[in-house]
């Protein structure tokens, strides 16, 4: 696996491998990297070669209250992680190499990055785009892999797409999670004994919801209310958002149908974690996918 540091070099890697009419894949991470970054990495060698893998703890997307500084940065472990999965090239540039002095443009997908995650992390989504966009213009990518961890941002990132006629194919693939339900978040660590336990709150709350979507329920408040008594049955988490909303607009529904996405964020202490489920109609049948 090659180490790259510079946006140049990078693009003339990629330019080669374009040249060869060889199928390039880009994973964006911010690194301190776990099973859910290796799923849409194993993804990626299963359908790319050469496969790029991007760590950029990316200043742009945290708000100055945010934890930028203490996000987890592990590059030896991640570098040997990459190795092992057969990476071809990990891109890892500086801020300055990304953000030089002069820098002056932001991408903003209006109306999707408002709401959600993006009323409680003003900008958080504008700082994802830019970096997302500069990527893609960087690797020219085939495909790129995105998680449903981050539902709002894949579909936010979709939309860009779409919007500026990137050729790269987006995908998004599905949520890995530890045996008790927990989503895998590299923020997990951060997590005291305690709050390691409550934190499967969400996950079981998200598990409520289904049962009862399953029991016939389609209302969103009823669904909601399930929601809810899970969460506020866990001391110490404390509900930030939960909404079901339609996949396609973000914008919540009164009751589930085609396809919409239940979204929560909840803090533990200073520690905000997120979680979603899918919700998919098929001719009436529903089915929840956590
Ligand atoms: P990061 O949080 O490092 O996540 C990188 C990618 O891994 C994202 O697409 C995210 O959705 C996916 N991912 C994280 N946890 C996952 C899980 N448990 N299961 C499946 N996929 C998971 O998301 C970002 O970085 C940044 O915003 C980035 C897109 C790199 C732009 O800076």
């Amino acid at each position: 696996m090659e180490i790259i540091r510079t946006i140049s070099w990078m693009s003339q890697v990629a330019r080669e491998a374009h040249a060869k009419e060889r199928v390039v894949g880009l994973v964006p991470t911010m690194g301190a990297l776990h099973e859910g970054h290796f799923s849409l990495i194993r993804a990626a060698k299963a359908e790319c070669s050469p496969v790029v893998v991007s760590i950029f703890v990316n200043p742009k997307q945290f708000g100055p209250s945010e934890d930028f500084q203490k996000y987890p940065r592990a590059f030896e472990a991640d570098r040997a992680a990459l190795e092992n999965l057969g990476v071809d090239y990990l891109f890892a540039p500086t801020p300055a190499e990304m953000y030089p002095r002069g820098f002056r443009t932001t991408v903003t997908v209006e109306g999707l990055s408002e709401k959600l995650e993006g009323r409680s992390r003003p900008g958080h989504f504008q700082g994802v785009t830019t970096i997302v966009l500069k990527l893609l213009g960087i690797v020219q990518p085939n495909r790129a892999y995105f998680g449903r961890k981050d539902a709002q941002q894949a579909r936010i990132i979709r939309q860009m797409a779409s919007d500026l006629n990137l050729t790269t194919q987006i995908v998004v693939r599905p949520i890995l999670r530890e045996p008790d339900g927990l989503a895998l978040s590299s923020r997990n660590v951060y997590l005291n004994a305690d709050q390691r336990r409550a934190a499967t709150a969400l996950y079981r709350s998200l598990e409520a919801v289904r049962q009862k979507i399953i029991a016939g329920e389609r209302s969103a408040d009823p669904l909601l209310a399930a929601l809810r008594r899970v969460i506020d049955s866990e001391p110490g988490v404390v509900l930030d958002y939960a909404e079901i909303v339609d996949a396609e607009t973000l914008e919540p529904v009164v009751s589930v149908r085609g396809e919409c996405l239940i979204l929560l964020a909840a803090k533990l202490g200073k520690t905000r974690l997120i979680d979603n489920a899918l919700i998919e109609e098929n001719n009436g049948a529903f089915r929840v996918t956590l």
